[in-house]
């Protein structure tokens, strides 16, 4: 069986001051946690801080962002080196907030891929269709176009799968569990990972995952963790989901 992971997504949010608070409150509760890998993703300027925190814990520190050049003249960008040396073993990229409002294309996201793994650092790969999408039945087109073109001539070593509905993304609106199951077996049969349940590679789920529905997202044969963003910006609650993902 596959390793429960559970990731926290910060986005816009936190000062450093509130970042140190949340780990010294959040770490005691989760310090004999150690069936599940537990990740959290502060914005770049808490990274640093939260690295000294997270040192020798069972939490993984990751970026939401990366730039796909390694250095150069690229006013307000961040590089892999600059990652790993503020801590970072991880990072998200792609979330359908950087494609709508940063205009990531799936090449860029293929590019910021390559540089991430090329650099050792591992990779939760965001993909997901809109409301409009789903409803003009085109899913599975969406993803398999968006897998073509952002995992194109790249291994899944070091990857991870978030499948993130956009309509279920800050709206409440969770996927039902058997959409979610639908889509991460879709998603693994493309991968060509869908027989071998032994297989590494996890496919999280995002979008309005919370305390309550966890568990019952969990139960399902594909789901091998989650991609959380507004429940986890509590200690509470995001502890909360990392204990409700234990199968
Ligand atoms: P949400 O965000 O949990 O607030 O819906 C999930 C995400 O965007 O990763």
């Amino acid at each position: 069986m596959r390793r429960p992971f559970i990731s926290a997504n910060w986005k816009m949010n936190k000062t450093i001051e509130e970042t140190e608070a949340f780990i010294n409150s959040f770490l005691p509760m989760v310090k004999d946690i150690t069936d599940v890998d537990i990740l959290i993703a502060p914005p770049f300027t808490s990274l640093s801080a939260a690295s000294g925190l997270l040192k020798s814990s069972n939490v993984i520190l990751a970026s939401q962002n990366i730039y796909h050049e390694e250095k150069g003249a690229y006013t307000g960008e961040i590089s892999p080196d600059m990652l790993k040396s503020a801590g970072c073993t991880s990072v998200i990229i792609g979330h359908s907030e950087r494609r709508q409002y940063f205009s990531e294309t799936d090449e860029v996201v293929n590019r910021k891929i390559s540089t991430a793994r090329n650099n050792g650092l591992e990779v939760i790969l965001c993909i997901g269709e809109s409301l409009e999408e789903r409803e003009e039945n085109r899913t599975f087109e969406v993803l398999d176009k968006q897998l073509t073109g952002s995992l194109k001539s790249l291994s899944l070593d070091g990857i991870t799968i978030a499948y993130e509905p956009i309509w279920a993304i800050g709206t409440g609106k969770t996927a039902t569990k058997e959409q979610a199951n639908e889509a991460h077996g879709y998603i693994r049969e493309w991968l060509g990972i869908n027989k071998e349940d032994s297989d590494p590679v996890r496919i999280l789920y995002g979008g309005s995952v919370k305390p309550d529905n966890i568990e019952e997202l969990m139960s399902q044969p594909y789901v091998d963790g989650a991609l959380v963003g507004g429940a986890s910006l509590k200690p509470e609650s995001f502890a909360a989901l990392v204990t409700g993902s234990i199968k």
